[in-house]
Formats: C-alpha cells, sequence, structure tokens
C-alpha cells in the first residue's frame, strides 16, 4: 500500500508521495488546484514518462535536462527560466522535477528564482533523489568553482515517488543510492539498519519500508532545523570526507553516494580509534557498507594531504578547522565542530 509522510516546515507543510503510481497520482493533486498549468524538467533517459505525462490537458510543456552533474549550470538555469517565460508560465502553476537529484536540484533552484518562487512538483527517479536530494528543500546549481555553490531552501509544493520508476535504474545507480539509506540508518534509525542487514537482492527488496524509513529519519531533521544552521549538520555523515573524494576525482569516476560511503567508513574509524564507538558497531558499519556493494577503500588518487587539502577548502570549513560527523552508536551521530586540521591530517596518516 502506497504510503503519506507529511513535511511540516516553516516555509511550507507538504506530502511526500511513496510507492504511487505516477500519473494518477498527479491527476489527483491537479483536480485540487484547477486552472493551474505544469511545465516538465526530464531528465534524458525519462522522455517516455514525460510523454506520458504530457498527455495530461494541464501540461503547457516540456524541457530536457542531460544526463548528469553537468547540466546543473547557470547556462541550463537561464535556459530553463527562457522557456518558461516563452509559455507564458505563471508563478501559480507547477514546474515539475521528473529525474534525479541533478534535475531535483536545477528545477528547484528555478523554481525558487521564476517570478521569486512558482509552485513546484519533485518527481524523483534515483533511489538518492527519493530518499534525500527531494525532500528538505535544498536547491542549487553549480559554479565552476564550487559544487552547489549558487541556490536556494525552496520546499516543494508535493513529491512523488514512484518506486516503478526505479526499475529502469542502472545497478550502480540502485546501490549508489543505498548510500543514503545507510546514512540515515545510522544517523537515527536501528531498525532500519537491521532491516538492510537482512537484504541480499536489491532489485527485488520491498522499497517502501525502506525509503519510508530513512525518509522519516530525514523528516526528523528538517523539520528541526529547516535552514541547516545545527542539527541538520548531523546529515552530512560521510560527505566531509566523500565530499573531499569526489573534488579529488573532479566528480568523475565516484558518484555521490560511493563517496560518502567511503566516508562514513572514514568517520567510523575515526570515532573508533578515538574511543566514541564501538569495536562491534563499527564492524556493522564497514560490513553492511561492503555487502550492498559499496566501495570502503579510499580511492588510489586520494591521500590525507589532497583529503586535507579539500576539506579546508570546502564552504562548509571556512573556520579552517574541519567540520565532520561521526556515528557514538548505530543510531545516534554526533557532530564535531571545527577540529584542528593538522590533527586531523595526523589521524588520517596513521590510518591511509
Ligand atoms: N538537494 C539535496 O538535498 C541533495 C541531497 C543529495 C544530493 N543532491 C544532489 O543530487 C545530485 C545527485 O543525484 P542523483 O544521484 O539522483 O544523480 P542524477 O540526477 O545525475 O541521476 C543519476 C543518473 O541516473 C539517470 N537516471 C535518473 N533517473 C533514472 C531512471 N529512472 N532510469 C534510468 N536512469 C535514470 C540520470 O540520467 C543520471 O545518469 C547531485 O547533484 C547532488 O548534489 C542534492
Amino acid at each position: 500500500l502506497p504510503e503519506i509522510i507529511q513535511i511540516d516546515t516553516q516555509q511550507k507543510s507538504y506530502q511526500i508521495f511513496l510507492g504511487v503510481d505516477l500519473k494518477n497520482k498527479l491527476i489527483t493533486l491537479l483536480e485540487k488546484t484547477p486552472g493551474r498549468r505544469v511545465f516538465i524538467v526530464y531528465d534524458t533517459h525519462l522522455e517516455s514518462t514525460c510523454k506520458t505525462l504530457s498527455e495530461l490537458p494541464q501540461v503547457i510543456g516540456s524541457f530536457e535536462v542531460g544526463s548528469g552533474e553537468n547540466s546543473k549550470n547557470i547556462d541550463t538555469f537561464y535556459h530553463l527560466h527562457t522557456q518558461l517565460m516563452k509559455v507564458q508560465f505563471k508563478r501559480t502553476d507547477y514546474l515539475v522535477a521528473l529525474g534525479g537529484g541533478v534535475v531535483g536540484d536545477l528545477t528547484g533552484f528555478v523554481a525558487a528564482t521564476y517570478q521569486r518562487g512558482c509552485g513546484f512538483i519533485q518527481v524523483p527517479t534515483t533511489v538518492l533523489a527519493q530518499v534525500d536530494s527531494s525532500v528538505g528543500g535544498k536547491t542549487a546549481i553549480n559554479h565552476d568553482l564550487g559544487k552547489n555553490m549558487i541556490g536556494a531552501f525552496y520546499q516543494p509544493d508535493a513529491v512523488i515517488a514512484d518506486f516503478q520508476l526505479l526499475k529502469s535504474l542502472p545497478a550502480r545507480q540502485m546501490i549508489n543510492g543505498f548510500s543514503e539509506i545507510i546514512k540515515a540508518a545510522i544517523l537515527g534509525d536501528i531498525k532500519l539498519f537491521e532491516a538492510l542487514e537482512r537484504v541480499d537482492d536489491l532489485s527485488s527488496c520491498d522499497m517502501l519500508p525502506i525509503i519510508s524509513r530513512s525518509v522519516k529519519v530525514k523528516k526528523a531533521f528538517v523539520e528541526a532545523d529547516e535552514n541547516d544552521l545545527g542539527i541538520r549538520n548531523q546529515l552530512n555523515l560521510g560527505h566531509t570526507f566523500g565530499h573531499a573524494i569526489e573534488t579529488i576525482h573532479r566528480y568523475e569516476d565516484i558518484l555521490h553516494g560511493e563517496a560518502v560511503a567511503i566516508g562514513m567508513v572514514i568517520a567510523s574509524n575515526f570515532a573508533y580509534d578515538n574511543k566514541m564507538l564501538c569495536a562491534k558497531d563499527k564492524a556493522r558499519i564497514h560490513q553492511l557498507i561492503q555487502q550492498i556493494g559499496l566501495p570502503t577503500e579510499l580511492p588510489i588518487r586520494c591521500n590525507p594531504k589532497n583529503m586535507i587539502e579539500a576539506m579546508t577548502l570546502d564552504k562548509k570549513n571556512l573556520n579552517n578547522g574541519v567540520t565532520f560527523v561521526v556515528p557514538r552508536k548505530i543510531g545516534q551521530c554526533e557532530i564535531i565542530k571545527d577540529f584542528s586540521a593538522d590533527t586531523l591530517y595526523q589521524w588520517l596518516k596513521t590510518r591511509y
């Protein structure tokens, strides 16, 4: 049975529909708001779904976004605005983001800025987007000098997660999304962690309870700290080290979830070495990451020196120290703020 999760933020309250049929759900939503039209922004891999949705009378146009991180840029942002003006899109109409995190982040930022904010519906089509990027209102495009540097907090009006759309995802992308699910489990849901330990085939497992539980962990952090000024930082578990790995790889060859998985291994090693995490939980975290098919080893191009350099350049670590999240036990994490970059470097050298 489908499930609805309500997100309550100061900006907006909205519902996330999990395990529903996309077209039917969109029809129902649009029936509730007569007169509001729809413009679909779609990932190139979702062309046939976009065609099917375009049969709806409310759809007035669509915009194709090329696959990959390079599309999340100022040019695509500008062209999309141009198209919206050409079809006389109104701020009361809905922009629908049909794709993974790239399309979601880009479309969300256009939605936040088109006439100072228009209607916005997220239709996430990757595991990563269904559990993470479509929830919480972070939208952004990249600048040549840094990823996600230009953006806004802009909550959607609804999120429709249709699991059928995941069927065409390549296996590597499927596994990639599970990294954020493992993260959610370590952050706040030991039962989810245990359920993941029992998964032996990702392609046949029941996605509803897994995605639902992960979204609920994110919901708790987003509702407690919508603008990411405090406790929501915990969602960065694995990300400080992960971003450094992605930066060193120039966002090529390694996927975000893979980098985060390695980052979670580094964070748990740090926590264990500093007597903040017991040996058993550290071993379970490593074992689960491996079992899901995610990498655990630092890639060959990375070393303590370039990792520290990348981390101190990160926009989240501008105070010279490094802020990162460590697990204290499965289901509970802690933020380590402005940790000395030199001490972290010395520790990294003992391990890597
Ligand atoms: N806003 C947030 O809170 C947040 C959180 C995490 C990540 N992100 C952002 O999300 C992006 C990564 O998202 P992603 O992993 O979904 O990547 P993505 O959007 O690039 O999608 C991954 C790949 O899968 C393809 N694809 C998408 N849906 C498909 C489907 N149903 N069938 C077949 N192929 C499909 C895409 O074309 C692409 O090649 C990054 O830009 C990251 O910064 C944002």
